[in-house]
C-alpha cells in the first residue's frame, strides 16, 4: 500500500473518495485485524497512511517521531514513513475544530460533554480546552480515565451546554440508534456528531427538531483529510480546498427526496432528475408493490391502509442508508414522522407544491380517486408537506421544468 486507511471496520469510509479528490495517490481503504496490526506497523510497506477506530492508540508505539498535539492528545490520526522512520501526526484535532467552527459555534465559556473515551474523545476535549470551554467532562459507559458515567452526566450535569459525540454509536449500519436522549440538558445550545455517515445521525436531527443548531462528522472528515495530506505532500492547498471538497462530497452522497401529493409528478419529476444527474432512481411505491405481490389498490382493497402504512414505513427505513440517489416517495410518507426522520439522515428533502386546480384524481390512487378526495387530502396535508420540507418547489410548469428547479438547488 502507497497512501490510505487503516481501522478495523472500513466500510462505511468516504475517505477513499476524499483523497481521491485532493491529490493523484493511490488510496487505499484497508481493514487490519486487531492481532495483525502490529505487524502491519513493523513491516510499514507504505508512504503514509491515516489511521481510524480502534487503532489511534495502538500504533504509537510504533512510531519514531509523534508530534506536539498528537502527544498531548494520545491519539495519533496520520503517519508518515520517511526513510523507514514512521512519523506521527493527529490531524483529527483541525477537523474537530474546523467542524465546531463551520457549525457556528461559539463554546468558549461553554459546558461541554464529550460522548466516548476513545482517540476522537481525546482530541475533542483538547479542541474544546483551545476554544476555551469552561468545563469539559468527558463520558464513558465506564468510568475510566477520568471520565464520568452517563448516570453521573444525567444526575449531576443537566447544565450541559455542549454535546460532542465521539462514540459509533448512530454509524452506520446502526442508523437509528443514538447514544443519548436530550431531554435532560434545558440549557443545551449545540450538538456535534463526529459520525458522518449518516450525514445527519439521529443524535444530529434530534437536536435540530429542538432548535438547537448541530452538525454530523462529515466537515470534520474532509478536514483531518485535507491536513492529512498536505502532511503526506508536505505541501499546503489553498484556502478553500476544504469548503469546495466538503459540498462535493456531501452533494455526492445526499439523496434527493422528493415528497408532495398524489399526482403532483413526484416520480416522473424524480426519472428526469436522476437520469440528468446520473443516479439511482428509487419510486417507494414501486418497492412496495413488488414487495407485496401485488398492486396498491390491492394493498388498500385486501389489507386495509394501516397494512399499506406499515410496508411503507419498512421500505423507507431500508431506503434510509442509501447515499446518492433520487428518491420519489408516497403522497402519504410523511404522514409518520419516523418516515420523514429516517429519510432525513441522508436526504434533502423537496415538496413539489403544485396547485390544487392543476392535481388530478387517478383510479389507481385510492385515497385521491376523485376530485373531493384530492381536495381533502390536501386541506389535510398541505401544512406537513411545508413543514417537512428543507425546500419548497413550486410546480406550475412541466416536470422539466420543475426538475430543473431542484436540479439547480441541490448543485447549487
Ligand atoms: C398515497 C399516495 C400514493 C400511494 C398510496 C397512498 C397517499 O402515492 O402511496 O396510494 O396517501 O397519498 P402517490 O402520491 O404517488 O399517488
Amino acid at each position: 500500500m502507497n497512501y490510505g486507511c487503516i481501522g478495523e471496520h472500513l466500510k462505511h469510509s468516504f475517505s477513499k473518495e476524499i483523497h481521491n479528490s485532493l491529490a493523484d495517490y493511490k488510496y487505499d481503504i484497508c481493514e487490519i485485524a486487531p492481532e495483525n496490526l502490529d505487524a502491519f506497523m513493523t513491516e510499514r510497506n507504505f508512504s503514509a497512511i491515516n489511521v481510524t477506530i480502534p487503532y489511534k492508540q495502538a500504533v504509537i508505539k510504533h512510531l519514531y517521531e509523534i508530534d506536539g498535539s498528537a502527544k498531548e492528545i494520545g491519539a495519533v490520526n496520520t503517519i508518515v514513513n520517511r526513510g523507514g522512520r514512521l512519523y506521527g501526526y493527529n490531524t483529527d484535532f483541525f477537523g474537530m475544530r474546523a467542524l465546531i467552527l463551520h457549525a457556528g459555534l461559539d463554546i468558549s465559556q461553554r459546558k461541554v460533554a464529550i460522548l466516548g473515551t476513545g482517540g476522537t474523545s481525546r482530541t475533542a476535549s483538547a479542541v474544546a480546552k483551545s476554544l476555551g470551554a469552561c468545563k469539559i467532562l468527558r463520558v464513558g459507559r465506564t468510568p475510566k480515565d477520568g471520565a464520568i458515567t452517563y448516570g453521573e452526566l444525567f444526575r449531576e450535569h443537566s447544565d450541559t451546554e455542549i454535546i460532542i459525540n465521539t462514540t459509533p454509536v448512530g454509524m452506520f449500519p446502526n442508523i437509528f440508534d443514538t447514544p443519548i436522549s436530550l431531554d435532560a440538558f434545558p440549557r443545551l445550545f449545540g450538538v456535534i456528531d463526529a459520525v458522518y455517515n449518516p450525514l445527519s445521525t439521529p443524535l444530529v436531527l434530534a437536536a435540530r427538531e429542538r432548535g438547537i443548531p448541530a452538525e454530523g462528522g462529515l466537515y470534520m472528515l474532509v478536514a483531518q483529510a485535507v491536513r492529512a495530506s498536505e502532511i503526506f505532500l508536505d505541501t499546503s492547498y489553498p484556502e478553500n480546498t476544504l469548503d469546495s471538497v466538503f459540498k462535493k462530497i456531501k452533494r455526492k452522497k445526499e439523496n434527493i427526496v422528493l415528497i408532495g401529493m398524489p399526482s403532483c409528478g413526484k416520480s416522473t419529476v424524480g426519472k428526469i432528475i436522476a437520469e440528468r444527474l446520473g443516479r439511482e432512481f428509487i419510486d417507494t411505491d414501486a418497492l412496495i408493490e413488488e414487495r407485496a405481490g401485488c398492486s396498491i389498490p390491492e394493498i388498500f382493497e385486501n389489507h386495509g391502509e394501516a397494512h399499506f402504512r406499515g410496508l411503507e414505513s419498512e421500505v423507507i427505513r431500508e431506503l434510509a442508508p442509501k447515499n446518492g440517489a433520487v428518491i420519489a416517495t408516497g403522497g402519504g410518507a410523511i404522514l409518520r414522522e419516523e418516515n420523514t426522520r429516517a429519510l432525513r439522515e441522508n436526504g434533502k428533502i423537496y415538496f413539489i407544491d403544485r396547485p390544487l386546480e392543476l392535481l388530478m384524481p387517478t383510479e389507481d390512487r385510492p385515497l385521491a380517486s376523485s376530485r373531493e378526495a384530492i381536495e381533502r387530502r390536501f386541506a389535510e396535508r398541505h401544512g406537513i408537506y411545508k413543514k417537512t420540507a428543507d425546500i419548497t418547489v413550486p410546480s406550475v410548469k412541466t416536470p422539466t421544468d420543475t426538475a430543473n428547479l431542484i436540479i439547480e438547488d441541490f448543485c447549487l
